[in-house]
């Protein structure tokens, strides 16, 4: 079995997406599988090639991106699909690597919210992971949240807006806030990962500088309200509509009080932990939570999971408000950074065997 590794993409997320697909290649070694990795370039180009596998080529990407074999995806005659040196014209119809199955591991915007899923919809190849809907509102954490609670998930109270209407009558959204979920509140673009754009806002005039900031990611904002006594926990579920599992818990340890995109992967997160086959010092798993907590964690990722309509892997991240000692659904990342293996590895899943499992789950 061909399995096309698809990575990279055009996401702020691209570097974590990098780190997490070469990994999983690495783990795939040990499995029947034939990786062929695809790396899609922020400037939206194809390439394959083995001169992709090593992480440290990454660091000239101009020369990497010389060596490797320029692509376009298409179908053979035959039916199959097909990585395709381009140009086309000059070698004809010369295929490069032929592929059974996709395995996207790209992060954020155009790879995680089923923009990829649906292109490979389109060439029927399967594909490892979430469908377009279930990307889609995994994405969008306004979707998310509007799903979830429809459900009756516990999700924290928000507002929500498009920025067309901020510009039109901020004072109207500023008071709203104010009246539905006082100081303080978080907001987010609505669709980023990673946590871009989030900031915390204590006053009317930290709201406005946060609204403007969320508003250079993304038109559709997010207001959240902000739990003081909070911990963060994260949960991974896998496999499909039929059946699930969920993980060990992890508690993740923050440096400030929103976990940045710096604490994630920049100092010694999960994405730079991965790339340097590290212990992480950011997280604690199995998280202290006693038994209830524990089980009721693992049962809302499950839930969430399957009324999102989810497969593959997936981590549900959680918030714990502690002084009213009670769960809150944050978000779904349908594409976990390092696929949570970690979180698989100690109950004796190992990382192949996760890969295995995943693959097997989308020729299903
Ligand atoms: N969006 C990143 C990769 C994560 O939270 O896992
Ligand atoms: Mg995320």
């Amino acid at each position: 079995t061909r399995v096309g590794v698809v990575f990279g993409g055009v996401s702020v997320e691209h570097e974590v997406s990098v780190i997490s697909a070469l990994q999983a290649i690495k783990a795939m070694d040990d499995n029947q599988y034939e990786a062929v990795p695809v790396y899609i370039s922020k400037d939206r180009n194809w390439y394959t090639g083995e001169e992709l596998l090593d992480i440290e080529a990454y660091k000239d990407l101009k020369q990497l991106l010389q060596n490797a074999q320029k692509v376009s995806i298409t179908k053979s005659d035959n039916g199959n699909v097909i990585l395709q040196k381009d140009p086309v014209p000059k070698f004809g119809k010369r295929s490069v690597a032929e592929i059974d199955v996709a395995f996207p591991i790209v992060h954020g915007t155009f790879g995680e919210d089923g923009v990829l899923q649906g292109l490979f919809e389109l060439y029927d190849l399967p594909y490892v992971g979430c469908d377009v809907m279930s990307s889609a509102a995994g994405m969008d954490k306004v979707m998310m949240k509007q799903i979830l609670r429809d459900s009756k998930l516990p999700v924290l109270d928000y507002v929500w807006f498009h920025s067309s209407h901020w510009t039109d009558d901020s004072e109207d959204i500023i008071t709203m806030i104010e009246e539905r979920l006082g100081f303080p509140v978080i907001v987010k673009p609505a669709n980023l990962g990673s946590s871009v754009g989030i900031n915390k806002a204590q006053t009317r005039e930290e709201l406005e500088e946060a609204v403007e900031e969320a508003m250079s990611f993304a038109s559709k904002i997010l207001v959240e309200y902000m739990v003081q006594d909070m911990k963060e926990v994260n949960c991974s579920v896998l496999g499909d509509y039929e059946e699930v599992e969920a993980s060990v818990i992890e508690e993740v340890l923050k440096s400030e009080e929103i976990l940045s995109y710096q604490d994630k992967y920049q100092g010694g997160g999960k994405g730079a932990d991965a790339a340097k086959g590290m212990e992480s010092t950011d997280r604690v798993i199995p998280a202290p939570l006693d038994d209830k907590s524990t089980t009721e964690v693992q049962e809302l990722a499950k839930d969430t999971f399957q009324i999102l309509g989810c497969s593959g892997v997936s981590r549900i991240d959680f918030l714990i408000d502690q002084t009213e000692n009670k769960v809150y659904v944050n978000e779904i990342n349908t594409i976990p950074g390092s696929l949570s293996f970690y979180l698989w590895d100690p109950a004796g899943k190992n990382y192949t065997q996760l890969t295995h499992q995943l693959i097997q789950l989308a020729l299903k």
